[in-house]
């Protein structure tokens, strides 16, 4: 029989999960099925619960899932507490660890994939919500120069300076705030890619060599990485990385098996 995972949310049709972790399965020769469960948006408790009685060893969570997966979790990691929300269940008998892979995700494709040094350079992460709280804490780790966090609504980027300011060099603002900020890499964590909008940008963000990264990922060109485009910015990448980096960490917690990322990343730019 054998090992149960899966990954909960809604929407879910889309998810590449399943498919991702079927490959690191097939590659390091683990016996376990992962599958996709579609789950009301008031299904949440009730859908996790179902599943640790059919055996389940542990869960991927998407949204809008993070926040409750974070509540019900009865002990957490320290970047899931940082992250307030959760990606990750791994299940112990009574317990429920929440952990989040999302930051490690985004810090390892930029650093190791993108081969892309993230100590002492200048980071400007748009957003100021749930997807950008979970990389803050992952991102000061490299310790860049300076990571300046631009939102729309400055207020909510202050407030996350206020909450990481211990941990590193941190700036806040509306994007106006960084005109002329020169950064070498500029993180898209906003939801607006998801719209198809984007964030009013000042020009004299980008420098020669900087590294334009949208979180989200989509078969077309984003938004905001066809404006930096536009802008002269030649290193552009979107987040199937981070998304198969962040299944690499979940499954490392679950099997204690680092599986090889490169290849499925090519498979799945491949699959655009
Ligand atoms: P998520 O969990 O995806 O981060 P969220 O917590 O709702 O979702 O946060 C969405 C983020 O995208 C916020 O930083 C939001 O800016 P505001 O705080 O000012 O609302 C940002 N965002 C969404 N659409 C945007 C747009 N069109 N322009 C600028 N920022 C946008």
């Amino acid at each position: 029989m054998p090992d149960l995972y899966a990954v909960v949310g809604n929407p879910i049709s889309h998810s590449k999960s399943p498919f991702i972790h079927t490959e690191f399965a097939r590659q390091t020769k683990q016996t376990m099925q992962y599958s996709a469960l579609l789950t009301p948006l008031d299904g949440f408790v009730a859908t996790v619960k179902k599943f640790r009685e059919q055996g389940g060893k542990g869960m991927n969570i998407t949204v809008p899932f993070k926040l409750e997966a974070f509540e019900q979790s009865t002990q957490l990691t320290e970047r899931a507490k940082q992250a307030q929300a959760v990606n990750t269940f791994k299940f112990d008998g009574d317990q429920l660890l929440g952990d989040n892979t999302d930051g490690a995700g985004l810090a390892r494709d930029i650093t190791i994939n993108l081969n892309t040094t993230i100590a002492t350079k200048r980071i400007l992460l748009m957003g100021a919500g749930g997807a950008a709280r979970g990389v803050i804490l992952p991102l000061l780790k490299h310790q860049p120069a300076v990571l300046a966090i631009a939102n729309r609504t400055a207020k909510k980027a202050q407030d996350l300076k206020q909450q990481f300011d211990d941990h590193g060099h941190i700036m806040a603002g509306d994007y106006a705030n960084f005109v002329d900020g020169n950064f070498d890499i500029i993180i898209n964590a906003t939801s607006a890619s998801l719209n198809d909008e984007l964030p009013q940008l000042p020009a004299g963000l980008f420098n020669d060599s900087s590294l334009a990264y949208d979180m989200m990922y989509s078969n077309e060109p984003t938004r905001f990485l066809t404006f930096a485009k536009q802008q002269g910015v030649k290193h552009l990448t979107d987040g199937v990385g981070m998304l198969v980096e962040q299944a690499a960490e979940s499954f490392f917690l679950w099997r204690g098996i680092r599986p090889d990322t490169r290849n499925i990343i090519h498979l799945l730019n491949q699959k655009k």
